[in-house]
């Protein structure tokens, strides 16, 4: 049993009771991470209305939760970097001044525990003892909170091993901010509906979040730590925390090639880190290293070497199912966390696209009836399933391995319906910083303002960076710079369209792109050069199993001039925002890319070679 007592980490011990003397929980409770733990945990959670457990027969192990209705989602504008300068947390960061904050969060945290049981959750993201893994603590007030963490990180007494004596930890303080009153009863989804703060103190590595329980803004190892806290780590450090996913690609030669990806929301991330390949790619196989973020590190021998610090998925399920995503479809059959999503008259989950019809009658993500013509979702649109990432039937029997795995390439993807080809090679380094740095993606439906507009979000890490966006890039340069063996950076785009409908299949056959990308990762694939890159020809590219013409081929890889420059132009806004940090080889990169578009002919499409 672990308590204040049996902790061999002092330092450790006289935090939890700092902050126990300010939130004045009703008890301490020390998280060991067992099973025994965590059944405990469901079924007291079950009792107090919490959670919901499902039809053994149909989701073993499985429960569903349904938040407070105003907290579904991370919340972008409550969340702070505080930084002694303004200027280190740049333009695209809230910032307030630490001392300030603090003076605020302790005057929301006073007490903010009274009525409750305060977890303390060692946790470690990544492998436990990786020289790339980093542990944390989170003291939280939510027993959901800890539930998930058990699934999302390595967690519990095993960490406190690794932590020994004086092992160094990164602090997180969460609050649901709903004490309880002597004798009044609970709320299934605790939290404060008037006040959220999501908040990291990079320059001590700390983060404190109060008011809600969801997702990114309560499991404080994922977006807080493993992106906003270790981006800055990363950046003092040299190396790099980024919002990738990460597979490996396995050859009927038994050649496994490692890449990292990384693309906005609503991009199909966790689909391409599950991909199953197309009929005709005999032999090959996708393993599934991690379906988020990537902590990468060089290795001795010049190589990035990525982890996934998670050890879970935290997914979006509408649009999930059987066709889209068989093996994330796999990976909640049993032992998983719903949240938000609808509950079916025989005890299991539905969601939106998960099958063809919709059931007859269902109980919505707010607990209400529901039939399909009732004119609500399901599901909220940001519902979510917490899983083991062991359960992904394609997970790479690398995934846990402490050294991590060698990256071979970058790939970088937004939603693009025009304009952007289907796959390009930057020329260099520089010129792949530059494409990463500029991505854009088409606004949805779920996001504010005109659908179709194209919102920049630089190496998928808009709300994820933790500093100052241009000295981002100029790390990102820096890194090139140190690294002795250039990977290589490819952009990609699946969703142009024509007329409306999509001219890219995607889904497994995004396969064939992925094989020309390994190709040129190994120095054998061919290219042409075009305005923007390089370029596969129609032949470059494994056809087999799918029928797509020269011609379809020209229309997905067309380079029309004056739209790139129209494009060149919309980066300005961009480039103005980061302007104060904005390193002069990007600016130098827009200019050499408009000398190339100008010398070209109005439109390029690859040549036919054959
Ligand atoms: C996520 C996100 O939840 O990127 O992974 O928003
Ligand atoms: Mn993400």
């Amino acid at each position: 049993m672990i308590n204040a007592t049996t902790c061999k980490h002092k330092k450790l011990v006289a935090w939890v009771e700092e902050i126990a003397q300010l939130c004045t929980p009703d008890n301490i409770y020390w998280c060991d991470g067992s099973q025994e733990e965590y059944d405990r945990l469901c079924q007291q959670m079950v009792e107090t209305g919490t959670f919901i457990k499902l039809n053994p027969e149909k989701r073993p192990g499985c429960f569903l939760a349904r938040s407070n209705p105003g907290d579904v989602a991370r919340v972008e504008d409550r969340t702070f970097i505080c930084t002694a300068k303004r200027e280190d947390a740049g333009p695209t960061n809230n910032w307030m001044d630490p001392e300030e904050m603090k003076t605020i969060l302790r005057g929301h945290l006073k007490g903010a525990m009274r009525g409750r049981t305060m977890y303390v959750i060692p946790f470690s993201m990544g492998p436990l003892g990786s020289h790339i893994a980093q542990i944390g603590v989170e003291i939280t007030d939510s027993p959901y909170v800890v539930a998930n963490m058990r699934i999302m990180t390595r967690m519990g007494s095993k960490v406190l091993d690794v932590l020994g004596e004086d092992g160094y930890f990164v602090p997180c303080i969460h609050s649901v901010g709903m004490p309880l009153e002597p004798g009044q009863k609970d709320v299934a989804w605790p939290c404060d509906k008037d006040h959220k703060y999501i908040v990291h103190f990079p320059e001590e590595n700390k983060i404190v979040s109060y008011g809600s329980g969801y997702g990114g803004n309560a499991l404080l190892g994922k977006k807080c730590l493993a992106l906003r806290i270790a981006s800055n780590m990363a950046h003092r450090e040299g190396w790099l925390a980024e919002h990738m996913l990460i597979l490996g690609a396995e050859s009927p030669e038994g050649e496994t090639t490692y890449v990292a990806a990384a693309f906005p929301s609503a991009c199909g991330k966790t689909n391409f880190a599950m991909l199953i390949p197309p009929e005709g790619f005999k032999g090959w196989k996708i393993w599934t290293v991690g379906d988020d973020i990537a902590w990468i590190k060089p290795g001795k021998d010049g190589r990035f070497y990525a982890i996934n610090p998670e050890a879970g998925f935290f997914g979006v399920a509408p649009g999930t199912s059987e066709k889209s995503n068989y093996n994330a479809m796999a990976s909640v059959r049993a032992n998983t966390i719903f949240t938000n999503v609808a509950l079916t008259d025989d005890g299991d989950v539905w969601w939106e696209g998960m099958t063809k019809e919709a059931p007859a009658h269902l109980i919505d993500w707010q607990g209400n009836d529901w039939t399909p013509d009732c004119g609500r979702p399901a599901a909220h649109p940001n519902s979510r399933f917490t899983a083991p990432t062991a359960q992904c039937p394609t997970i790479s029997p690398e995934w846990d391995n402490p050294a991590g795995v060698p990256i071979s390439a970058f790939i970088f993807g937004g939603r693009v319906s025009s304009n952007m080809p289907l796959i390009f090679q930057a020329f260099n380094w520089g010129h792949g910083v530059y494409l990463a740095a500029t991505m854009g993606s088409e606004k949805t439906a779920a996001a504010a303002g005109k659908i179709g507009e194209i919102r920049r979000d630089p190496y998928a890490m808009l709300p994820f960076c933790g500093y100052n966006m241009g000295d981002y890039f100029d790390h990102w340069l820096d890194m090139g710079r140190k690294n002795n063996i250039p990977v290589p950076i490819f952009r990609v785009n699946w969703f142009l369209k024509k007329d409306g409908q999509f001219l890219w299949p995607g889904f497994g056959d995004n396969m064939r792109v992925l094989k020309w990308i390994i190709d040129r990762a190994h120095g054998r694939g061919h290219a042409v050069e075009s305005p923007i890159g390089y370029m596969p020809t129609y032949e470059d590219i494994d056809w087999t199993g799918l029928d797509i013409t020269p011609e379809q081929f020209d229309e997905l890889m067309t380079v029309d001039k004056q739209a790139w420059k129209q494009e060149l132009l919309a980066q300005e806004e961009l480039f103005m925002r980061l302007s104060e940090r904005l390193p002069r080889e990007l600016i130098m990169e827009r200019q050499m890319l408009l000398a190339r578009l100008n010398r070209s002919a109005d439109t390029f499409v690859p040549p036919h070679t054959k």
